[in-house]
């Protein structure tokens, strides 16, 4: 059995804290006034003390602990109540540590986007994680928050205000923001691992016997149109084949739902309006599809990794914090009601949102337990809206953002 959690030295780990993501969490932690007993942790002592450091974070802990050692992680999950880790590529450095939590019954958050991972995790801990109680949250980070948590807030407000379950739900994205080296290693070590047809699958994260018989409706987009609820020129969005699935999880694992059976989500990326945004929308869905197909290529995506960031960098200071994201929603309820909704924040997305979303998430495991949907002993390999709902919703209002559903 494993020890009861609020006797634990800490309350939150932040594991991968060295890393590009990992040293914004550490500062965040490091802002938080009278809050948590908290700790770095990662592979490399000097390292998680240069970034205490550079953080001004000296009240932090440190666990040294790499990603395959299992007996360090198992110390590392018997000392906390949650643990959050920023420590990517998940499929390399992520089982163990999920494993670790699983047998700890220490709660788990992180940014991974890796949803043939998250799958796999789901397989073998899914179960075990439901009968103990604990909360294995992937996807807190840019995917798949604002989807996740969007569309669960507009099917909830169709429920609220027109007594109508959501039949669908549609989400247009505005970002602004850079790349990290640790994302496209992320992405590459997908491919190089041959995980094309699984990220293909539009219900990859459902459990048995919550696929429809025709999954072709739900397929992902690959041509621009013209949206008259968004009065804008959409085109594909690449988060949607990680996001979507994480979406129709959400909906699998609600019980009582207030989605409607034949329920339908799909993402895209605004282009605006007018005949140069139509072109726009054209030509980024074009290279959209040129570029997979490039990295599928071993020698182009050799190319792109000598171009792109390294792990451990990432956008400039300046650069995160004129970034900014913006999604959109419509949902329209089984009688045909419409419902909108908004989730907004300024910065960089995949870094500065992201920080926010997976540092209040952890929080949220480490103090709002009784209030999280569920109620405490709720568990499972779960999503962003099914593990937090309205509880991460408001704690990410009063961080800064924009959530909301709009009238
Ligand atoms: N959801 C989102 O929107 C979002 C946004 C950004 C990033 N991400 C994902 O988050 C992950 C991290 O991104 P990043 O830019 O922060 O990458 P990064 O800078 O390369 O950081 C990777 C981290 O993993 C650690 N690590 C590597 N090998 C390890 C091992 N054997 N044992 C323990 N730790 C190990 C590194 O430790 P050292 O410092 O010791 O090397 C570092 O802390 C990636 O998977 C990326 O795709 C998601």
């Amino acid at each position: 059995m494993p020890k009861p959690r609020p006797s634990r030295p800490y309350d939150v780990v932040l594991y991968g804290a060295s890393g590009f993501v990992g040293r914004q969490t550490v500062a965040y932690f490091a802002r938080q006034a009278g809050g948590p007993r908290w700790a770095v942790a990662g592979r490399s002592a000097a390292r998680l003390q240069a970034v205490r450091q550079a953080c001004g974070a000296a009240q932090a802990g440190v666990v040294v602990a790499d990603a395959a050692d299992a007996v360090a992680l198992d110390a590392l999950a018997a000392q906390t109540r949650v643990v959050l880790s920023t420590a990517g590529p998940f499929a390399r450095h992520g089982s163990e540590l999920v494993a670790a939590c699983v047998r700890h019954g220490t709660h788990y958050v992180d940014i991974t986007g890796e949803t043939p991972w998250v799958r796999e995790m789901i397989e073998r801990h899914h179960d075990a994680a439901a009968r103990r109680g604990t909360r294995i949250v992937p996807g807190c980070g840019f995917d798949s928050v604002p989807s996740d948590l969007g569309a669960w807030g507009v099917a909830q407000a169709l429920w609220q205000r027109h007594g109508e379950r959501c039949a669908s739900v549609k989400a247009c994205f505005s970002l602004r923001g850079g790349l990290n080296g640790g994302t496209f290693a992320s992405l590459v070590n997908m491919l190089e691992t041959g995980r094309r047809r699984e990220l293909a699958d539009p219900f990859l994260l459902n459990p048995p016997g919550t696929v429809p018989a025709d999954p072709l409706p739900h397929a992902d987009p690959v041509a621009p149109h013209h949206d008259a609820d968004f009065r804008a020129w959409l085109g594909p969005f690449f988060m949607g084949p990680i996001n979507t699935r994480v979406v129709r999880r959400t909906v699998a694992l609600s019980g009582e739902s207030p989605f409607a059976p034949d329920f339908r989500y799909q993402e895209y990326l605004r282009f605006g309006r007018g005949p140069g945004a139509a072109l726009a929308a054209a030509g980024f869905a074009f290279g959209s599809l040129a570029g997979q197909g490039a990295l599928a290529f071993g020698p182009l995506r050799w190319l792109a990794a000598a171009l792109a960031p390294a792990p451990g960098e990432g956008p400039s200071e300046r650069a995160m914090d004129r970034g900014s994201f913006r999604c959109d929603l419509v949902g329209v309820g089984e009688r045909g009601s419409l419902q909108r909704g908004c989730i907004a924040g300024r910065g960089d997305p995949g870094n500065r949102a992201t920080t926010t979303f997976v540092c209040e998430a952890a929080l949220a495991l480490a103090f709002d337990a009784a209030a999280l949907p569920g109620g405490a002993a709720f568990g499972g390999v779960l999503t962003p809206a099914t593990a937090f709902g309205a509880v991460l919703a408001a704690r990410l209002r009063r961080a800064g953002m924009t959530v909301e559903p709009l009238d």
